[in-house]
């Protein structure tokens, strides 16, 4: 069955806590943590002190998506903070392998995001020392956009590559993910949908049950 990752980011934050419940009861298997820092992406959202703070209301793992220039200078703080999965981006200037080693050593688990524009070769020699491969769907940045359909190639190929070679990586996909698409996304080899406006509009504990039943 598919997996659901909501992402804060379109939550209201004056209640995060709250929707942090919501989600859980709903059936969440993650939570979806949009660090953004205004360099990498054209977006400042939060770091690792909110983290740390909302880490209490509910016992999901929580995921850091790294949409920042330097994750290799916070891994610590967002390990101390609470984060179960750290994802930077391999676009990066730091070596991606290098930054794996580091996040691993801490003894959480691993992601690694690629932009729209980035292709899964890329990633294929560091795809067996990770544990997801977070494909964005959208240019980061912001939540609501619409989903880039081409990105359902890069899913395909991805799983095609996991399966042939035996490996444990899960694919999510990110960005613009929605009831109407949701199918398509999962036959093309998603094992978990990130979600922000899509949960966070309307019942929240409906809008992931409604998920998780494709
Ligand atoms: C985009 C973020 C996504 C975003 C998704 O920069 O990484 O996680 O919150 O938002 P929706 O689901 O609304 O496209
Ligand atoms: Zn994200």
């Amino acid at each position: 069955m598919v997996k659901i990752s909501p992402s804060i980011l379109s939550a209201d934050f004056s209640k995060l806590c709250e929707e942090l419940r919501l989600c859980e009861k709903g059936g969440a298997d993650i939570i979806h943590l949009d660090v953004m820092d205004g360099h990498f992406v054209p977006n400042i959202t939060f770091g690792p002190v909110v983290i740390k703070s909302i880490r209490k209301c509910v016992k999901t793992p929580f995921d850091a998506h790294l949409m920042i220039e330097n994750p290799e200078k916070y891994i610590k703080d967002f390990v101390d903070a609470g984060a179960d999965i750290i994802t930077p981006h391999i676009e990066v200037k730091y070596p991606i392998d290098t930054l794996i080693k580091k996040i691993k050593n801490y003894g959480v688990e691993v992601g690694v995001a690629l932009n729209p524009d980035t292709p899964f070769k890329k990633v294929v020699p560091y795809i067996d020392k990770i544990d997801y491969l977070l494909i964005m769907s959208v240019y980061p940045g912001f939540a609501g956009q619409k989903f880039i359909e081409n990105t359902l190639d890069k899913i395909k190929e991805a799983k095609e590559y996991i399966l042939k070679e035996n490996l444990t990586t899960k694919i999510a996909v990110d960005g613009g993910v929605k009831h109407s698409n949701a199918k398509k996304i999962i036959d093309a080899g998603a094992d978990i949908l990130v979600a922000a406006s899509a949960i966070f509009s309307g019942d929240i504990v409906e809008n992931i049950k409604k998920f998780k039943k494709f």
